[in-house]
């Protein structure tokens, strides 16, 4: 917009408005003046961003003399006052209202509108809000955009989790009118095309965690799996078997086996489509075929796999942690050296058994510490500041190194019970091995592709070296 515009605009204020806190004439001259609709939460936030940009702001309300607190340095007038000497307005306005908006459309005449709206659900209308304010203002320029914002976000400024504002529309100048305002805010802009993509931007927010509806399916389906596996080979085949109530181990030890046997498989799966991959690849002999679908979404949500992973063996560890203190386990300690004492005899020290927890709890530690370190890197201002070889050989490298720590930490807690027939209750094996199957797998597959011969292919490949198919050479030599 320009300076001379602003300022015949500024000419124009009219007399029945009121000024919060009136600027210099001076300065006014200099700053753009844009128009809010609506004095609600969205307006108030937006109104105070754009002031601390440096724009001006009048706001466009039902109550203009008694609309409550607003930003400082804001007017406020009735809609028409308001929308008169702006040529940028946004509707912060439930879509619930909207009909009144047709009363002023000759106020709107060319101006850009931006329609911030959202809805509480999903195909709630025929028509996305949008397009409806088209509709009902043909003459305006309608842009979509900010509605993936929440009014604390725009209040606090962008942060990494919401850099981006999306907009459409179908003029090109409003739309550039619009990223405008965006970018000096300081959010990045993405074009979506015309107002026909205004459906998908406000069904945006409605989204309830998609990445992780996969990862978080699969941890409940796992959880639940091993529960059940876990009851039923140890409370229930005690009670069946020997009339023992040992019910009360569900609480902490039956927790303490489902979560970390659930953390090792989920580990163990945020590493299995990247070997998958690599199989295909070398198979296909090429990287620039497509990945089939189901192998696409699986390695785009590795993140939240991991993340979830790491939350399961946190939990493992905190339930390790009151281990000593149960008193399960007091008693047992308590009893076993009355018994001691009672017999007059001392178990001798093993040194072989000390070797073993003490490497199993080694492993865990040093397993669980790189975990951490995963989940750190994960974290988007920590990644940002990482460079892509740094980042991917945190995530790549030293995240199979942690699958081999935690797995071998699980082995050496097996240790020779392996071989033990009487661990085999009901002909099932402990839950321990069922979970080392999956990252043993990865893990000799992974073996299997650092092999030189091998490895050296992959590199070629993954560097855009494509293998020839002979029967195309052959069509090739008769076309020629
Ligand atoms: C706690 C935790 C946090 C995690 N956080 C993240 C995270 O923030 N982000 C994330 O992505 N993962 C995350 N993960 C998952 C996992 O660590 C990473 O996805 C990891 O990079 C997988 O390594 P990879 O070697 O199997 O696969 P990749 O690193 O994907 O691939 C290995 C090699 O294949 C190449 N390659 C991969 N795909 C292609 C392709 N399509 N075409 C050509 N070459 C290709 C790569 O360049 C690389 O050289 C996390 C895991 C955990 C446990
Ligand atoms: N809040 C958020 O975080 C957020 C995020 C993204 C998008 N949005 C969208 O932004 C819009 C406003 O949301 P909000 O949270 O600011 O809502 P809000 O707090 O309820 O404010 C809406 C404002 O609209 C005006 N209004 C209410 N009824 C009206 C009517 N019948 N006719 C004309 N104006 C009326 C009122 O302002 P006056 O009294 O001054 O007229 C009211 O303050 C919605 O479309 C919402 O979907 C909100
Ligand atoms: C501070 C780190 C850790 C410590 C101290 C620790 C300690 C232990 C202990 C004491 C047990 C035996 C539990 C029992 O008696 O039932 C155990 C088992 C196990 N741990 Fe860890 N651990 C750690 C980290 C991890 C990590 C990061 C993983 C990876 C996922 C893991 C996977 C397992 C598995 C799969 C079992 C076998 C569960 C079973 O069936 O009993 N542990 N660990």
């Amino acid at each position: 917009m320009s300076a001379d515009r602003l300022s015949s605009m500024s000419k124009e204020v009219k007399p029945d408005s009121i000024s919060l806190c009136p600027l210099s004439a001076a300065a006014a001259l200099e700053q753009e003046l844009l128009c809010i609709f609506g004095t609600g939460d969205l307006g108030r936030s937006l109104g105070q961003r754009l002031l601390q940009t440096g724009y001006r702001v009048v706001y466009g309300s039902r109550r203009p003399h008694s609309c409550g607190l607003l930003p400082q340095g804001a007017q406020v007038r009735s809609h028409a006052a308001a929308a008169e000497p702006a040529s940028l307005v946004f509707i912060c306005i439930h879509r619930e209202h909207y009909d009144f908006l047709e009363t002023l459309a000759p106020h709107f005449k060319g101006k850009v509108l931006v329609d911030v709206s959202n809805n509480l659900k999903k195909n709630l209308y025929p028509e996305a809000n949008a397009e409806y304010l088209q509709r009902l203002i043909p003459g305006a320029h309608v842009v979509k955009g900010f509605n993936t914002l929440s009014a604390w976000a725009l209040q606090n400024g962008p942060s990494d989790a919401n850099r981006q504002v999306y907009l459409c529309g179908n003029s090109a100048e409003a739309k550039e009118a619009v990223a405008e305002v965006a970018t000096k805010l300081g959010f990045t802009v993405l074009d979506k095309g015309s107002l026909s993509s205004a459906r998908e931007l406000e069904d945006f927010p409605l989204q309830l965690f998609p990445e992780w509806r996969l990862p978080l399916r699969l941890a409940f389906g796992l959880t639940v799996f091993f529960f059940f596996y876990l009851l039923i080979r140890t409370v229930v085949s005690a009670y069946v078997e020997q009339g023992k109530d040992i019910s009360f181990r569900i609480m902490a030890s039956l927790a303490n086996k489902v979560f970390p046997i659930v953390s090792l498989i989920m580990l163990s799966l945020c590493y299995l489509p990247g070997v998958i991959a690599a199989f295909l690849q070398l198979y296909r002999g090429t990287k620039y075929k497509r990945f089939p679908d189901w192998l696409d979404r699986w390695m785009l949500c590795r993140k939240q796999l991991g993340l979830l992973a790491l939350g399961f063996a946190s939990l493992h560890v905190l339930y390790t942690l009151i281990i000593p203190i149960r008193y399960y386990v007091r008693y047992r300690l308590a009893a076993a050296t009355i018994s001691e004492i009672r017999l007059n005899h001392t178990i001798p020290f093993d040194t072989t058994m000390a070797w073993r927890t003490d490497s199993y709890y080694a492993m865990g530690i040093l397993g669980f510490g790189l975990y951490l370190l995963l989940g750190i890197t994960s974290l988007p201002s920590v990644s940002n500041a990482l460079s892509w070889r740094e980042f991917s050989f945190i995530q790549s490298k030293l995240g199979y190194l942690t699958l081999f720590i935690c797995t071998f930490h699980t082995y050496l807690y097996g240790w020779d019970k392996f071989l033990w027939v009487s661990g085999y209750t009901w002909y099932t094996p402990p839950g321990y091995m069922l979970s080392l199957v999956l990252p043993s797998a990865v893990m000799l597959l992974k073996l299997l592709l650092v092999l030189p011969c091998v490895d050296r292919s992959l590199t070629r490949i993954r560097q855009g070296w494509e293998r020839s198919d002979p029967e195309d050479d052959s069509k090739n030599s008769l076309l020629t």
